[in-house]
């Protein structure tokens, strides 16, 4: 059994005192006892303060990206020991924003991906299809290029230990999702991707997350899929109640 996950993605929201401001109503309405896991990913200069105020709850926390190299003169970057130090335990890379406005490719999707795992971060690798991608039926294409290059740095045993979040691009604060059904159809395909290349063993392992206007209203339907365990979620993390209604809806499955 995969365990559920939910991570929410911050994004550039949120100062320091308004970002702890909504841990404490997270964790104030946080279901006790409950079997999902759950992550957040603020922005870098609040991980600290907000590591500090998780100290005594069972969520996680997470970046929104990292940088490959180790150390260095590289003004602006953060490396994954880094994150480490600073409590973080995930880490997104090769979200589709970082794609589209930082020109990441594979490759430094790739690159990301062996350094946080060398650091003992969990990636969350993000993939999904552009709404030109999807209109001419290259979904499959795409998805499988965006996973064969990004992990080809990793062993079998690798792959089943990181996270995928499979985010439609046309999906991504749109308030347009893929319906259970399409979201399944491409969750399959990945898991059946990973199934031929690394073996049964690691497709059943590995969690792969959708993302993409994910709601409280959408979510238990998506979720009740067979191949999708748990979500990446974007604006609807920023508000604690819808933040906890999602989780609950992971957990009813
Ligand atoms: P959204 O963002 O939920 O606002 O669509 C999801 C994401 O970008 O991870």
């Amino acid at each position: 059994m995969r365990a559920k996950l939910i991570a929410g993605n911050w994004k550039m929201h949120k100062s320091v005192d308004q970002g702890l401001e909504l841990i404490a109503q997270i964790l104030e309405q946080y279901p006790a006892g409950t079997n999902i896991e759950t992550v957040v990913c603020p922005p870098f200069p609040l991980l600290v303060p907000i590591r500090d105020a998780l100290k005594r709850s069972s969520v996680k926390l997470g970046a929104q990206d990292v940088y490959y190299r180790k150390e260095g003169a590289f003004t602006g970057q953060v490396s994954a020991a880094m994150l480490r130090s600073a409590g973080c335990q995930y880490v997104i890379v090769g979200h589709s924003e970082r794609r589209q406005y930082f020109n990441e490719d594979d490759n430094t999707v790739a690159l990301k991906l062996r350094a946080a795992l060398d650091a003992g971060l969990t990636p969350i690798m993000c993939i999904g299809e552009r709404l030109e991608e999807r209109k001419a039926k290259v979904v499959f294409d795409v998805v499988d290029r965006q996973l064969r290059i990004g992990m080809s740095a990793l062993s079998a045993a690798e792959v089943s230990s990181i996270v995928i979040a499979y985010e439609p691009v046309w999906a991504i604060g749109t308030g347009e999702t893929a319906t259970p059904a399409q979201a399944q159809e491409v969750h399959q395909f990945i898991r059946s991707e990973i199934n031929r290349r690394y073996g049964l063993e690691n497709a059943g392992k590995i969690r792969i997350l959708y993302g993409g206007s994910v709601k409280p209203g959408n979510a238990a339907a998506l979720f009740a899929m067979p191949d999708i365990d748990g979500g990446l979620i974007g604006g609807a993390c920023l508000n604690a109640i819808e933040f906890i209604q999602i989780v609950q809806a992971a957990e009813q499955k």
